[in-house]
């Protein structure tokens, strides 16, 4: 059925809508894969002025749809007019439900940049199957949650050459800036609200006939281990990180570990069905964590504060009241009603440390890894930068490649993207991947 539109941007008006806009306006152009952008969302005089403020340098005339996810009528039209959604409304547990709905129904494609394993993993189990009957293809966390790790796991994975093979890969994240950085107030509420329906995560998976844990044999991380590490590798402190992260990869690494034989399936294009079986028989799944990492202890120590205050505070009512009317006071300035300033933006950065440990010979696994290859991702400030950056170049491949994706369903980013062109993609648009280092040790690590 043809399409009005290429791409619709719902949600263009919040802050990082507007700089998604900005970023997918760079690609629009006749001969290209996206030839045509509507907006959408809730006020069109918001989208009109966002409209303004991202095509300064060039002014656009773009549509401007009005839906709302209250009303499902306007969803369904919506809809109906794209090949492709791109959803920033958020939080997601809020919001993303009706729009995920109306895309598997209307057979239209959806990516959106959720960092909510609740709303994904929920999404998987509700949707999938209606959306693999429709053909909408359904990704979320195609932003810095959480493409960086996907791609940085399966980067780390591809230089273990056989018969070498990892056993387990800890990132670290590292968030900097000569500044301070700050993150909007949406992705604070929805971790907020992550804690106050954790109960909600550990019920949706245990009532989950699939299995969430990945089937990889070794020893997995140290359980042991201490809270607070100093990563004299890399010169950083870390600490664990309840990230979306681990819940996306571990979604991938299940699918490859369960189901290789349906990944090789996927595409219905002969030719790229034999690149993804080339692509996934050079992957070795391997035990996966995240932590967040700083230069010295007292940055560390800020993380844990603000770890604690929303996991705490988060779990009662009055808690979350304060949580939510004081956000700069209860996360130490890390996250702000109005978002970060142009300059904070500029000047931030992040770095994604991949430390993997494993075996020499896959045929002589031992109790303690020889093998270390540490690898690193990096790139521009993560949720104004970077996500839009990552977003844009995912619907840019939905959009021009898409007979050699799955035909339809949902899967975590991994699973689509991975084998496609993603990383070169982003290498052109300035993150990084990069091999640190290579190194055989026989004592213990
Ligand atoms: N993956 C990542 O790394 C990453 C990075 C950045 C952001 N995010 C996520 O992206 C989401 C958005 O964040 P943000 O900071 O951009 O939030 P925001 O500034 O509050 O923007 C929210 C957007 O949703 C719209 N909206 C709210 N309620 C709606 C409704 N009922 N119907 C239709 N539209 C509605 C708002 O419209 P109005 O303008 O009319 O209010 C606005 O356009 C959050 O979930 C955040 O966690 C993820």
């Amino acid at each position: 059925m043809s399409k009005l539109y290429d791409m619709i941007i719902f949600g263009a008006s919040g802050f990082t809508g507007k700089y998604v806009v900005k970023e997918a306006l760079k690609f629009l152009s006749p001969n290209s894969p996206l030839t045509s952008i509507a907006l959408a969302g809730r006020s069109s005089s918001k989208l009109a002025e966002t409209l303004k403020w991202a095509s300064t340098s060039q002014p656009t005339a773009l549509p401007i749809l009005v839906a709302d996810t209250s009303d499902p009528s306007s969803l369904r039209r919506m809809a109906s007019q794209a090949k492709l959604v791109l959803n920033c409304v958020g939080p997601y547990r809020l919001h993303g439900e009706p729009v995920v709905a109306a895309c598997v129904e209307a057979g239209c494609d959806y990516l959106d940049i959720s960092g909510e394993p609740e709303f994904m993993e929920r999404m998987e189990a509700d949707y999938h199957e209606k959306a693999v009957e429709t053909g909408s293809l359904v990704v979320s966390a195609c932003g810095f949650d959480s493409v960086p790790a996907e791609l940085g796991l399966l980067f780390n994975s591809r230089q273990w050459f056989s018969p070498a093979v990892p056993n387990r890969v800890q990132a670290y994240v590292s968030l900097e800036s000569d500044k301070g950085m700050a993150l909007n107030f949406a992705t604070y509420e929805s971790a907020v609200l992550g804690v106050a329906n954790a109960d909600n995560l550990t019920k949706l998976r245990q009532s989950s006939r699939k299995r969430t844990q990945p089937l990889i044999p070794g020893y997995g991380p140290d359980p042991k281990g201490p809270t607070i590490e100093h990563q004299k590798k890399i010169g950083l402190w870390a600490v664990k990180l309840p990230t979306a992260d681990t819940s996306v990869v571990r979604r991938t690494l299940s699918m490859l570990t369960d189901n290789p034989s349906g990944l090789q399936g996927a595409s219905e294009n002969p030719k790229y069905a034999e690149i993804r079986t080339a692509f996934w028989s050079n992957i070795k799944p391997a035990h996966f964590g995240v932590k967040i990492a700083a230069k010295n202890r007292l940055g560390i120590l800020r993380f844990i504060a603000v770890g604690l205050s929303i996991g705490l505070l988060g779990r009662f009512s009055m808690g979350r009241w304060l949580l939510l009317n004081f956000p700069s006071i209860f996360s130490l300035g890390l996250f702000r009603k109005n978002g970060p300033s142009n300059e904070d933006i500029d000047r931030a950065s992040f770095k994604m440390w991949f430390l993997g440990q494993g075996f020499s010979d896959a045929s002589h696994v031992s109790k303690q890894p020889d093998t270390e290859i540490i690898t690193r991702v990096m790139g521009p400030e993560v949720g104004y930068v970077t996500t839009p950056v990552i977003l844009v170049q995912c619907a840019l491949i939905v959009l021009a490649q898409r007979g050699d994706l799955p035909k339809g369903g949902v899967f975590p980013p991994g699973i689509v993207f991975g084998p496609t062109d993603l990383q070169e993609r982003l290498q052109e648009n300035d993150l990084s991947f990069d091999v640190i280092s290579k190194s055989y040790v026989s004592s213990k690590l």
